[in-house]
């Protein structure tokens, strides 16, 4: 189903937080949301609601799916810089496209991105990038595929598909029993998809669902194996009753 031809067809997009982004193409959609912006998207989505609860953890492993231009993954490490962590964090990123990473050494990043430069310079050469502190590596082809040759546990999910419209394999009951089994007993999951189908996905595969209150964009989805004090819980039963139709999405509606 995928479509390599387009695949290098990309038109860079201006956010409103004015950090630039792509649109794809072959998936007929932006790489972020251009209205909450692609820095303000992955700090406010996926790293500080991530690392707010895992806090406590010395050293941390990250499932970012999909790598695209890298804002998660970046915008970690921006945030550990900024913020002094000591934290030590191994990323693990799938990524089909090639010939996107390859480009990101003349990607026009936001000034935040600054002193991580030879990072971004590194990974879009070699792949992979390891210091003292941190370690990223790409997982170069397709991420149902990769993931569930994965031999590291994981402490956290950045579940930044395409929309489930666009890259419904990516989002699958399947999909996600194989993240699921890859990932620690307490481990976190953070998206922005709000959807009844991905949460349903999610909790058919043991885990709890919540909202996340970010400022100034709307809310998304922190899902967690294990119950969550401060966050708003969601009771998947009751959304079931309420819902007799809504259903997961599931594999064998599409061609794997
Ligand atoms: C929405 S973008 C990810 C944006 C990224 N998280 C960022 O912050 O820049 C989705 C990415 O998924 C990749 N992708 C789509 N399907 C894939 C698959 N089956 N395996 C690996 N990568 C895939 C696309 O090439 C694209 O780069």
């Amino acid at each position: 189903m995928y479509d390599e031809t387009l695949r290098s067809q990309k038109e860079i997009v201006l956010c409103e937080d004015g950090t630039n982004t792509l649109y794809s193409k072959e998936f007929d959609e932006p790489y972020h949301s251009t209205k909450d912006g692609a820095l303000h998207e992955s700090l406010e989505k996926h790293v500080k609601p991530s690392f707010s609860l895992k806090k406590e953890k010395e050293k941390l492993t990250i499932l970012d799916i999909c790598f695209g231009l890298g804002y998660n993954t970046f915008a970690t490490l921006y945030y550990i810089k900024k913020q002094n962590l000591s934290t030590k964090v191994h990323i693990l990123s799938p990524e089909f496209d090639e010939g996107l990473i390859r480009s990101l050494n003349t990607f026009d990043y936001p000034p935040e991105f600054e002193n991580i430069e030879h990072i971004i310079k590194t990974i879009s050469q070699d792949l992979y990038y390891e210091d003292e502190q941190f370690k990223i590596e790409i997982l170069l082809g397709d991420a149902r595929k990769s993931i569930p040759q994965i031999n590291e546990m994981i402490d956290i999910v950045y579940q930044d598909a395409f929309s489930p419209a666009h890259n419904p394999l990516l989002w699958t009951r399947e999909y996600f029993k194989d993240v699921r089994a890859i990932c620690k007993e307490d481990a976190l999951l953070t998206t922005y998809s709000t959807a009844a189908s991905v949460r349903l996905g999610l909790y058919e595969n043991d885990f709890l669902i919540f909202v996340h209150r970010a400022q100034m964009m709307r809310y998304s989805t922190v899902a967690s194996l294990k119950m969550l004090e401060d966050l708003e819980y969601i009771d998947m039963e009751l959304k079931k009753e309420r819902n007799p139709t809504a259903q997961s999405i599931r594999d064998l509606n599409y061609n794997l």
